[in-house]
């Protein structure tokens, strides 16, 4: 904080009146499902995003990175609104515009969650920036106003038509639980997750691979859902059984029953895998983690080659479950291991992405921590 806090006055030469930070996010399980009014069981890591903010008396927005703080970005907020100039000033740009924000703004900010590695940097940094906003106006939004926010400034601001997870866990996440959310209302439980004490570590594997279906094939997954709602007559897949989707096959495209399928089978499995959680029934959790990729390659085809070369290795140096997590074609998976068997795994790990000639994986662990805060400085 002190570091960004410098920067600040070095660049915009006075104080910021307030921090904010924010999470990124794995999710344990409940994968592309949020926007199908699911449910989902993510936690927040450890790395995050960190906003400092001053309002200014005139108009004018100025935006900046710590680690770019040569490039300042200027816009004048009448001119906030989407279809916008900017580039990852967008992110920030639509937080703006979603909290209806209209006098302007000094911004600098930094993190440390690795982008592009499907760990939900984005969503930290609309978080950190809203969280900031909300203290600094004295918005008095809830996280829940706060994340739906959000989700809107990346939707109709930044054009990714991503559902409400990760904003919400950047926001609501806890120290020392999985996150039980509700997609339907944003209500939540913290499901503790103490993997440690059961001598347990979740290793995160960042395949460093990123296919340029990731955007494409989202919005196409998320389509398909909807399509089946709305020949079934229902609002979500939420509302659907395997029962009665398999007595409607033949309304729906082959594609879209299997895409459906896993909708409806991984809403189950989040809620068998939070009575393991609850019953320290690790062995179970492996197995409905394992299940999950499975549903995901098969019947929701976002895996890709990587994923799964990540996944099976691991699963071959003895992991009890893996998966890919996230919106999927590249970023990361994620594998519950024994504490002891951290070296083997990554070596395991390391030596299948070698032999495929595959770029060099990242390796990152985290226990869950805190969602999204803010200070005001005096
Ligand atoms: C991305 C989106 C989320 C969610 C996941 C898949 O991370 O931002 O809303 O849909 O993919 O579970």
């Amino acid at each position: 904080m002190a570091s960004i806090a410098r920067s600040f006055e070095e660049l915009y030469g006075r104080k910021p009146e307030v921090f904010a930070e924010a999470p990124g996010r794995v999710n344990l399980i409940g994968e592309h499902i949020d926007y199908s009014e699911g449910f989902v069981l993510p936690f927040a890591i450890a790395d995050r995003a960190y906003a400092a903010i001053a309002a200014r008396p005139d108009g004018l927005v100025r935006i900046a990175s710590h680690q770019r703080k040569e490039k300042i970005f200027s816009i004048d907020i009448s001119d906030v609104k989407p279809g916008s100039k900017g580039d990852w000033e967008k992110y920030v740009l639509g937080v703006l515009w979603s909290l209806g924000i209209t006098t302007g703004v000094d911004i600098l900010v930094d993190g440390s969650v690795p982008s592009g590695a499907g760990l939900s940097s984005s969503a930290a940094l609309e978080c950190s920036v809203a969280v900031g906003l909300n203290a600094l106006f004295s918005l008095e939004m809830s996280k829940q106003d706060l994340a739906r926010a959000t989700q809107k400034a990346e939707n109709d601001y930044v054009g990714m038509p991503c559902g409400i997870m990760d904003q919400s866990v950047s926001l609501m996440g806890q120290a020392g639980s999985a996150l039980l959310l509700d997609c339907r209302d944003l209500t939540t439980e913290s499901i503790p997750f103490d993997v440690a004490s059961a001598g347990l570590e979740l290793l995160i594997i960042d395949t460093q691979a990123h296919h340029a279906l990731v955007d494409g094939g989202y919005a196409e997954r998320r389509a398909a859902c909807e399509s089946v709602a709305s020949k079934l007559g229902i609002p979500s897949m939420r509302h659907l059984t395997l029962k009665v989707l398999e007595a409607h096959r033949e309304k729906l495209t082959a594609t879209e029953f299997i895409r459906a399928r896993h909708a409806v089978t991984e809403i189950a499995r989040v809620l068998e895998a939070v009575t393991a959680l609850r019953a320290s029934d690790f062995a179970t959790l492996g197995q409905l983690i394992n299940a999950s990729h499975a549903s995901l390659r098969d019947d929701y085809a976002v895996s890709c080659p990587e994923l799964d070369v990540a996944v099976d290795a691991s699963l071959a140096a003895g992991a009890m479950g893996s998966r890919m997590v996230g919106g999927g074609f590249g970023g990361s998976a994620i594998a519950l291991i024994k504490a002891s068997d951290v070296q083997k795994t990554k070596d395991a790990v390391l030596a299948a992405f070698e032999a495929k000639g595959y770029k060099k994986p990242r390796f990152f662990t985290s226990l869950p921590s805190a969602g999204a805060s803010a200070s005001l400085i005096n």
